[in-house]
């Protein structure tokens, strides 16, 4: 076992987690959530997309979030561009990072971006060339590494062969998505080993979904297989409009707790994270899908 000492986690609460809500919630409510994720120690937010509003209504005001924004130096804030219609979009608010989403299944990436794998990175390479050449750090999501909702398991083969097409086109680093939370360690590790043909360790993050309750252990394969990057969604928000049934991200908090309690270091200050968490659930009126949450509040209270 060779255990990071440190691990770097990207809350993607305010997209990944958002981006399912049916009600609509208020710019101004998204840029209370990232100010708090911000304050509770977070160097990297996953803001909002610049995708189709007819797809994503949830996601329409994303010039209006990135503005609103008083940023920190030393926090990374990126977001979805899917096309260079996007990009162009994006570039107006100055992303640190855009992030390009592709999958390794065919049947999700037409449901999700109406495209082909192939075409898929026809699209994203001349994104990919102009956020570098101004300077905008890429990032690539692999959605479906494990399971598909339409095509079942998906082969590691598969896998490897987009994160070849990803580092092809200059995608600097990929995260290994289970869409749909279906994996378990081992078909964790396969996807991960997958994507490690193409890019080195410090590269890869992983971002497991929560739908079968394995994205902890997920997390612990990942770890012990030298992986320090993951992504996660306070008070574990979410899920995909286009994976009926998936649920939201690991939650954030569980996720800085069993971290911690290894004595792995984060960054993050917990208590005020779980402030993050019941801010957004209070609005969504719910109480956070965090069990580290629920069981600190519950010590609050008494
Ligand atoms: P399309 O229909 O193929 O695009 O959509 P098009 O080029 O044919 O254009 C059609 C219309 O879309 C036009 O508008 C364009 O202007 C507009 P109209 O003339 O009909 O009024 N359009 C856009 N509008 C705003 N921003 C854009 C844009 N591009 C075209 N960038 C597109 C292609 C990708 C845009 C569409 O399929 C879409 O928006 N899909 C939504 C994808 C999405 O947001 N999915 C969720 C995020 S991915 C995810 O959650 C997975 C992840 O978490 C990892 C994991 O867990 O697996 C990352
Ligand atoms: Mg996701």
């Amino acid at each position: 076992m060779r255990l990071p000492l440190r691990v770097q986690l990207i809350d993607v609460g305010p997209r990944d987690g958002l981006q399912n809500e049916k009600t609509p919630v208020p710019a101004e409510v998204k840029i209370g959530l990232v100010h708090r994720l911000q304050q509770a120690g977070l160097k990297e937010i996953e803001v909002t997309s610049y995708v189709s509003p007819k797809w994503v209504p949830q996601m329409a005001d994303n010039h209006e979030v990135m503005a609103g924004i008083a940023r920190q130096s030393g926090v990374r804030y990126s977001v979805l561009t899917p096309n260079l219609q996007g990009f162009a979009a994006a570039v107006q608010d100055r992303p640190d990072e855009i992030v390009v989403f592709g999958a390794a299944s065919e049947a999700f990436s037409q449901k999700n971006i109406n495209c082909s794998i192939a075409e898929s990175i026809e699209r994203f390479a001349p994104v990919v060339e102009a956020a570098l050449a101004a300077g905008i750090a890429v990032r690539g999501a692999m959605s479906c590494t494990v399971g598909c909702p339409y095509e079942g398991e998906i082969a590691p083969e598969r896998v490897s062969y987009l994160a070849g097409l990803m580092k092809g086109i200059g995608v600097q680093r990929v995260d290994v998505a289970d869409t749909i939370g279906v994996g378990t360690p081992r078909t964790v590790q396969r996807a991960i080993e997958a994507t490690l043909l193409h890019y080195s360790l410090d590269q890869v993050s992983g971002h497991f979904h929560d739908t079968y309750g394995q994205a902890l252990v997920n997390t612990l394969a990942a770890l012990q297989m030298g992986v320090w990057n993951f992504q996660s969604s306070v008070a574990g928000l979410g899920g995909c409009p286009y994976a009926k049934g998936a649920t939201g991200n690991v939650a954030t908090e569980d996720l800085v707790y069993l971290l911690h309690g290894m004595g792995i270091e984060t960054g993050i200050d917990l208590d005020a994270l779980i402030d993050a968490g019941v801010y957004i659930s209070d609005f969504l009126g719910r109480k956070p899908n965090s069990r580290v949450s629920v069981a600190r509040l519950n010590k609050r209270a008494a």
